[in-house]
């Protein structure tokens, strides 16, 4: 980061003022450190939100909202798309460079050796009822993997970090395909190394031990794009909370479980599950205008879920490719025409051409088509934030190690401003 210029702060009230370096970063805006802001001018910022707060500096993934542009280790998040795969991404993300193919072999066999999870964890899956939604089995299943890998919870240790991303990132479709099976009844089936990350995932979800499986290449293709869209995504809430568990030291693997849970949010990951509900909802293009018209009412708290972004107040780019990828996974998996995917294009088509929706820059996001995609290689609606949370635990691991080897790194503890009682004595005689 340089530092080119100084802003001056000055409180009239007080007469002390500030010289605040300005900082900038590869690309992107500049950001201003104000960590001795409270010695020097006794007040802190507040910023609600983190609307124009940085909270670290990262080389990982870099999206400006302005234009719609993401880029993962500087690579454009479409070409990635086009040319690349999930594992290779993953790599990416976590080391910084395209793996050699001797490098990516040797990733792609360090995570196949990672895929089986420990017997007793399947016990886990008997305490929930059938009718639990995955993600809480997720949150609990993921968070208690500390209790099995002891041998990879030294966050100070680097191979133990790059164990525990490898055992993160190999085991979360194992247990988020006995997720599945646990909630359709079936006997979970053990990963097949043989298989693609996503050929893998497709086949302990969908093969039966009485019945041969063959993997679709189509759906392979299509989820394992899926998940490169959606392996990364800056300081999102989900790996903000990663950042914040990790910054207490916490072992990495209930870093990933509080990642789980910020994610399952509908304002956040669990918007794909909560957008095909909106569109199963709306049901029928004549009803898109009454959605709209309460998506614009204040005083009605229907949002359109998939719509809507922190940052990209331009379309998503994962959205775009996500949108061109539905035609194609439609038509090659038979489901030429799915009805949800003609409603879900005239209620872009209706928002983008209205004028609320225009003066708030909102556009479609990751999460308005992805449901689509899922609902045709045959995920249930309950499962797709599990999908996220399954690509975004690249993300997280590669953000986490990232965190715990920053020089700066220290436990994250914001402040506040207070607006309670004054002192007050405790009533005598109560
Ligand atoms: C993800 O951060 C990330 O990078 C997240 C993510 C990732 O990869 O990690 O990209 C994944 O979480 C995508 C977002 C998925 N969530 C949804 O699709 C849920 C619907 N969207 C909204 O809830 C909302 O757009 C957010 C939560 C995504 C963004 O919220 P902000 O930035 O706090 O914006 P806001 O709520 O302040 O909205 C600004 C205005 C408001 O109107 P006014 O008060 O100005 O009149 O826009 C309106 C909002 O009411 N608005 C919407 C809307 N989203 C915002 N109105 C109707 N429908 C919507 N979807």
């Amino acid at each position: 980061m340089e530092n080119e210029h100084h802003l001056t702060l000055t409180d009239p009230a007080t007469g002390k003022t500030l010289q605040l370096p300005v900082l900038t970063g590869t690309d992107g805006p500049p950001v201003v450190p104000i960590g001795n802001l409270y010695r020097a001018m006794g007040c802190f910022t507040y910023d609600p939100g983190f609307l124009a707060t940085a909270s670290c500096r990262s080389a990982v993934t870099y999206i400006d909202g302005e234009q719609g542009i993401l880029l993962y280790r500087g690579y454009p998040i479409e070409q990635l798309a086009e040319h690349s795969t999930f594992l290779e991404v993953a790599y990416l993300l976590m080391n910084g460079e395209l793996p050699t193919p001797t490098q990516f072999d040797e990733f792609t066999n360090l995570i196949s050796h990672h895929t089986i999870i420990n017997e007793s964890l399947k016990r886990f899956y008997d305490g929930f009822y059938h009718d639990a939604h995955p993600m809480a089995i997720m949150v609990g299943v993921v968070g208690s993997l500390s209790a099995f890998y002891h041998d990879s919870t030294d966050i100070h240790n680097p191979s133990h970090r790059v164990i525990a991303a490898h055992r993160m990132i190999a085991k979360m479709p194992t247990i988020a395909a006995a997720c599945y099976k646990h909630s359709v009844g079936e006997p979970s089936v053990y990963p097949r190394n043989s298989l693609s990350y996503a050929g893998n995932l497709l086949h302990m979800m969908f093969s039966v031990p009485s019945e041969e499986y063959e993997v679709d290449p189509v759906a392979e293709r299509a989820l394992d794009l899926i998940f490169m869209l959606h392996a990364d995504h800056e300081q999102n809430a989900s790996t903000s909370t990663v950042r914040l568990a990790g910054s207490s030291g916490a072992n990495p693997f209930a870093c990933i479980a509080s990642g789980i849970a910020a994610l399952w949010g509908p304002a956040h990951g669990g918007a794909n599950e909560a957008a095909l509900n909106m569109l199963a909802e709306i049901g029928d293009v004549k009803n898109v205008p009454r959605y709209i018209a309460r998506a614009k009412d204040r005083n009605d708290p229907f949002r359109l879920m998939g719509f809507g972004h922190r940052v990209y107040k331009n379309y998503d780019p994962r959205a775009r490719v996500i949108r061109a990828a539905c035609h194609e996974v439609l038509a090659k998996l038979g489901d030429t025409s799915d009805p949800l995917f003609e409603l879900a294009m005239a209620l872009e088509e209706a928002a983008l051409e209205d004028d609320y929706f225009i003066e708030r820059k909102l556009y479609p996001n990751v999460d308005f088509y992805s449901g689509l995609i899922y609902k045709a290689l045959g995920i249930p609606t309950n499962m797709f934030t599990v999908m996220f949370a399954i690509a975004r635990t690249v993300g997280w691991v590669a953000q986490w190690m990232e965190m715990i080897a920053e020089p700066e790194q220290r436990i994250g503890r914001p402040r506040q401003l207070y607006v309670g009682p004054a002192r007050r004595d405790y009533p005598a005689g109560r």
